[in-house]
Order: structure tokens, then sequence, then C-alpha cells
């Protein structure tokens, strides 16, 4: 009789697919922790929990880069906390949630992120956090270095949004250079404010300022000027940048050609993207949809498509932001006055597989690349995004074949409606394991508790550790010696 101590979970015979490379093996998990993989044929231990994955990809859990949870942004409160938004997201085979720690007008941007990380305690998986600045003052650095100390070295700013969290050019210049010297990475919505200001008075002008013309509000060129400024002072304080949603393939092109340039800038797109198109804000439900930057035309969908098939894209993210129907609808009339931003932490995995891998050829570990390790890889989560001994047990089996619609009834984020609403999808997760425990299967959420453990960055973010370009063969751009390959 074998003495040896039973293995928490194993998970037999999949497909491994690491951004790295696949193979077919028996994932065992001891202590929240891959413990080994096992070739094909080799004996697993015995375990408290068996789970046949055959036929499923077995892949790390996904890393979202890009949620608001909770927040208040204006007048209207995002209608989920972190025990929903880290519920739906395990739903949807995300393990590891990054949110923003935006100030609201006055606060510090340290406050605010110890604010932030007293409300992770109640998350479901864990939680990361970037920072943010809106105003620079002669505490800001000492602030950042502070942030840095606690394991927080990405800092958002926005370049819109004027009397909210807009950042003028004197404070994204200031925090670059002290993001630089932190060996931090500065995440940066780029919308020039001046473009949009310009734009949204001729559409209020004309009577056009309805959530159905959401998208002639914040033109394309709005989004490039404003990459092409932030870019620029990039490469003259040497400090690596982090575009959130981009939308535009010419967006993406500054910043592919900057990085070919040696400057560390990095691209991030999400979902709605590279799936939704401005027609939807033709339809009777034009509010939902009412996001920024707003969805694009059909043309430059492909476009983008296009750069992220061939791996200009470095991060999908879900800018997850949960608001109801109602609170959408209350000032549809009029866009400067209404909740941007769409749900989307639970359905990024499914949304990302479907356009990219089932429609359009990509290969799995690229999708991995995308939804995983470069999240976690550029946000210094080193034992994140990858399936290997000594990493995080966050894995998810994944049935690349099943389909089925996405509903809002049938999801479980804090909204009443979805984006996707009956849209057929294949490429869903059938198993969850977080922290070495399952919480999704086919009995449904076992709900793990309040195990919220803020995760902190490595020490120094160089911007390129470990990140797996897309579409390339897939070779690791600098050595990372806790990551596995296969
Ligand atoms: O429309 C969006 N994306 N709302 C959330 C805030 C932001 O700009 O990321
Ligand atoms: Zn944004
Ligand atoms: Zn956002």
């Amino acid at each position: 009789m074998s003495t040896e101590i039973p293995a928490d979970i194993v998970i037999h015979d999949g497909v491994i697919v690491n951004a790295t490379g696949r193979r077919r093996g028996t994932v065992v998990i001891r202590d929240g922790r891959v413990a080994e993989i096992l070739e094909p044929g080799m004996t697993a231990p015995a375990a408290h929990r068996e789970i046949q994955a055959e036929g499923r990809l077995v892949i790390p859990g996904g890393v979202d880069p890009h949620c608001h949870i909770g927040q208040e942004l204006g007048e209207f409160p995002m209608l989920d906390d972190y025990r929903e938004a880290t519920t739906a997201a395990l739903w949807g085979g995300t393990t590891t949630v990054i949110d923003f720690a935006i100030p609201t007008p006055g606060e510090a941007p340290l406050h605010a992120a110890h604010a932030r990380l007293k409300l992770a305690d109640s998350a479901r998986c864990d939680a990361a956090l970037h920072g943010a600045v809106v105003d620079w003052d002669s505490t800001t650095a000492a602030q950042l270095e502070s942030m840095a100390e606690m394991g927080i070295l990405t800092t958002k700013m926005f370049t819109t949004y004027r009397d909210g969290v807009m950042a003028g050019p004197d404070t994204i210049d200031a925090v670059l250079k002290t993001l630089d010297r932190l060996g931090g990475i500065a995440y940066v919505h780029a919308e020039s404010n001046h473009e949009i200001e310009d734009a949204v008075s001729a559409a209020v002008s004309a009577g056009r300022a309805g959530a159905r013309h959401h998208a002639e509000t914040r033109p394309e060129d709005a989004e490039l000027a404003a990459v092409r400024a932030v870019i620029d002072v990039a490469e003259r304080t040497g400090t690596a940048v982090y575009f959130v949603h981009q939308t535009t393939p010419e967006a993406v092109d500054l910043v592919a050609q900057a990085r070919a340039r040696g400057v560390r800038a990095y691209s991030e797109t999400c979902p709605h993207y590279l799936v939704l198109d401005d027609s939807a804000y033709a339809t009777e439900v034009a509010e939902r949809f009412v996001c920024c930057p707003p969805l694009r035309s059909r043309a430059t969908v492909e476009g983008l498509l296009a750069r992220v098939l061939a791996g200009d894209v470095d991060t999908i993210g879900s800018d997850h932001c949960c608001y109801s129907t109602e609170q959408k609808l209350r000032h549809a009339h009029d866009v400067r006055e209404m909740p941007n931003g769409m749900p989307g932490v639970e359905s990024r995995l499914t949304v990302t597989f479907d356009a990219l891998v089932v429609r359009n050829g990509m290969r799995e570990e690229d999708f991995v690349a995308l939804v995983s390790s470069n999240p976690a890889a550029l946000n210094g989560l080193r034992t994140k995004g990858w399936v290997g001994p000594g990493a995080d047990a966050d894995l998810v089996v994944f049935d690349p074949e099943l389909s089925k619609p996405i509903t809002a009834a049938g999801s479980h984020m804090a909204t009443d409606y979805s984006p996707y609403e009956g849209r057929e999808f294949t490429g869903w997760p059938v198993v969850v394991v977080s922290q070495g425990r399952v919480v999704v299967d086919q009995d449904g959420f076992h709900d793990p508790g309040a195990v919220g453990r803020p995760l902190r960055a490595v020490a120094s973010l160089d911007g390129t550790h470990g990140l797996t370009r897309v579409g390339r063969s897939p070779q690791l751009e600098a050595d990372h010696p806790s990551r596995g390959t296969l």
C-alpha cells in the first residue's frame, strides 16, 4: 500500500497549453501550487479530487489586467464589489483581477490605494492593484515610492475627462520620470482631451449628443494624437508605458513602431473592440455600448483584429465596468453625463477565444499569452500565467469546442444586461481551480469565501520579463528563471 500523501487535486490527461508550448499530461496540485506534471502513461498519485480533462485544454487561469470594481466615476457607482466581481471572474476562468485605485477629487493616490486594498479582502480570488495619479503635487513622488514598497508598480493616468480624472501634461511627465526611477510602468488611457471636447461640442451643437452618436464624439484621431504624445514622453524619459484599451490599428502601430525604436511600449485591447462595432449605436439599446474609446467602424475592427493576429498587441483586458440598464439609460440623451464602460470580466476568455482562435485560427498558445501570461508578466506576477511546477495552482480546464450563447441571465456579473446578449460563442471554462481549490465545476460555484490576498508585483518591472510575442515563434523575450517552458 502506498504511503504517499494524497495530492489535493489531480487533473488527468489534458492538453496543457502555456504561452510557450503545449503537451499532453497530468497536473498534480498540492498546497496551492502545481507540484508536478506527469507525462502520459505515468502513474498519478491518489488525490482528494480527480478531474478528467481528456479532450480539453488545461490553461493557466486568466489574469485580467484591466478591471474597474465597484468604482464611482462621476455620478454613477458601479454595481459590483470585490466579492461579486471576483465570483464572476472565476465563472469565466479568470483567477486574478487587477483593479485601479483611482483617487476621488482631492484624494491622495496613496490613500486611494490603501482604501482599495481593504476592499480586496472580500475577493474570491487573487487581486492586484494599479495606482493612479490625477494631479501632481510635492507629495506625489513620495506616495509613488510608498506604493512601490507595497508592490504597486503600475500607475494609471487618463489624458481625458477634464474636471474628473484627467492628468495634464506636467503630471504625466513627472509621473513617468518617477516611475522610471522606481522600475514601474505607466498605464495610460489615451484620448486627446482637446479633440474630444471639440468633437463633443460639434455634436451637441448639431443636436447629436445622445448615445446613438457616441462614436462621433470620440474620433479615432483623438486616440492617435494622445498615443503619439505619450510615446514622446516615454521615449524622452525612458519609461515603460502601457496603453490600455487600444481600439485602432493605427494606434497599435504607433506602439509597435515605438517598440521597434527601443521604447518599452505595450498595447492592450479588449474583447468588445474585436467583436462589436459602431453599428451597435444604431440599435434600440445604444446606451449599453457607450464606452470610451467607443466601438469603432467594421473596417477599424478588422484592422485591429489583424494587428492582434500579427502579434502587435500584448494583452487583452476586459475594462470591466458594471452598470445597469437603468444607469445607462438615465442620461442616454447626453453622452457627457453617461456612465462609460461595459461588463466583461466574466466573458473575456470566451469572447477572446471565439474571436481569435475559433474564427481566426490563432494558436491556443497565443491566446494564453494574451489573456494570462503577458498580463501576469507585465504586472510582475511571476507565479501566475503559466502551468508548471512551482506555479500557483490557478488553472482552467477549458473546452475549446463547447458552444453556447452569452446571456445576462446566464452570467454572474452584477448587471442586468450583456453586450453580447444571445450571441453564440465557442470555448468555455468547465472547471476552474483558484489558489489550489476547485471553485467552478459541473455542479456550479463553490464559494471559497473571502480569500483576497492582494498581490505584490516583483520588486521592479523592466517591462519585458517573460513577455511572449504573440504570432511569432514562441520564445521568451527575456530569460524568466521561475517560469516553466513546455
Ligand atoms: O468607458 C470606459 N472605458 N470606462 C471606464 C473608465 C476607463 O476609461 O477605462
Ligand atoms: Zn480608460
Ligand atoms: Zn478602464
